[in-house]
Parts: C-alpha cells; structure tokens; sequence
C-alpha cells in the first residue's frame, strides 16, 4: 500500500514515524506545507482551500489512501478532501477519538483535548466524545506549544513554564488527546506536568490502530521508502525528517 500524508509542516512527522515503524507500508508520499502553516491560526474556508489545493498535489501519485497528518486539516477539510479525491482519505480525528474511547471504559473519566485555536475553535474532538457519552472534557488551545517544538526545544524551563501557563488550574486528567502534530515529541513533559498516570492519545499510534482494523495490512516490508515535498525550503523538512525519524 502507498500512503500519501499531508501536514501543514513538519509536525506530521510524529505521524510518519508511527507507520514507518510499523513496516505495513510500501512507500509513503509526505507533503508539508511549509511556506504556508500554520494553518491553526487560520479560517475555516483558508483551511480547505489550502487543503483541496494539496490534494491536486498527491493527484500526481499513485497512492492507494490519503492520509491528513493535520489535526487542523483534520477537523475543518476532511468531508471536502473526500468528496474531491480519487482516492480514500482519513483524518486523524476519529482514530483519537477510537483510541481514547478504547483507553477509558468509563464515560465520567476526566479527559483533556489540546490542541491549536483552530481544532479547538471546531469542536471536532469535543463534539464526538459527547456523542460517545463522555462528560468530563476540558478543551484547551495551546498553540504557543506549536513553535517550542518547532525550535526543537523538548524540555527545559522555557517549556516548563508554558506547560504552567496553560495548565496551572486544569484538574488532572486520566487522559490527554495529543490534538496536534506537534505535541508527541513533547508528551512525556506533558505527562510528568500532571505527576499522575494519565493515558496519551497519539494520533500517529491511533491512526496505525485505526488501519489495522479497517484495511488489509498483512504485508511486511524491510523498509518504507519516503518521499519528502514541501511547498518551502524541501531541504529543511529532510533535514528535520532525518533527524525525528532518524533516517
Ligand atoms: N499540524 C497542525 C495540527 O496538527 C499544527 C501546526 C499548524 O498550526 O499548522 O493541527
């Protein structure tokens, strides 16, 4: 199977790293718009237009499944992506939201959604867990997170104190959905915050999840082959891919 994954930047790398792992996958096609994210801070309509614009990108391939890396793209663009595509494509929306109502069996446990303006703004997460009867979610739009991990800061004071800015308050949760790309390289600093046992919800481990129980994924390759675009500087993405995904 050849995936195409599509981001707004970098950040959907945390999504590859979960499907190169896996070794289900024969090539994946990543695009990342980098000369134009973020696309959290950004308007519904700008959102599907940047995203309809991507897939007339993956349309020069031949990829079985498209699949929005972005949570941003996720929540605002995923019905007109699938409306327009030739192919299938997934968002990581429901696969968190499988996963997280996989991990916590009863609906009262305290759930924390983080993510950027945009997603939070959207109300996909928040909406689907009160469909599933979940009723202690607390949302919380913490974007300022989107650039530390941009500069590659993954721990240390500057961090620390954003963690207590956006958390100083919020009761402990039992779970925290990883709303964003980004968050993954800095979940264990999220997790030791809360100094509890609290269940992280990955979209990368939830979206291999996710396949694995809608597709027919018995092949095993020695390696993924990953094809690396970007709309700015491809050169940047390879290097940070190099290193993330320790090529
Ligand atoms: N990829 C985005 C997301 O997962 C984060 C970066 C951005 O704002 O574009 O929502």
């Amino acid at each position: 199977m050849t995936l195409g994954v599509f981001d707004s930047g970098i950040g959907g790398l945390s999504v590859v790293k979960s499907l190169l792992d896996s070794k289900h996958f024969k090539e994946i096609i990543y695009f990342g718009d980098t000369a134009r994210v973020p696309y959290g801070v950004k308007d519904e309509n700008t959102i599907i237009r940047y995203s309809l614009e991507a897939l007339e990108f993956f349309k020069n391939f031949e990829i079985d499944l498209l699949i929005t890396a972005c949570n941003t793209v996720s929540a605002y663009a995923l019905k007109d992506l699938q409306k327009q595509a030739p192919f299938d494509v997934i968002g990581v929306v429901e696969p968190g939201i499988l996963a997280a109502s996989n991990a916590l069996t009863n609906k009262n446990k305290n759930i924390l959604i983080i993510a950027t303006k945009a997603t939070i703004a959207s109300k996909a997460y928040e909406s689907h867990l009160q469909r599933l009867h979940f009723t202690n979610i607390t949302s919380k739009a913490t974007s300022l997170l989107v650039p530390i991990v941009e500069e590659g800061i993954f721990e240390g004071d500057v961090l620390q104190s954003t963690l207590n800015y956006y958390f100083e308050g919020v009761e402990s949760p039992d779970a925290i959905i990883l709303g964003c790309t980004h968050f993954p390289l800095i979940a264990q600093a999220i997790e030791n915050y809360f100094e509890k046992d609290v269940k992280m919800i990955h979209s990368g481990e939830a979206i291999l999840e996710y396949l694995q129980e809608s597709y027919d994924l018995k092949n095993s390759y020695e390696k993924t082959e990953v094809k690396f675009f970007a709309s700015e500087n491809p050169d940047g993405l390879k290097a940070v891919a190099k290193e993330w995904l320790e090529l």
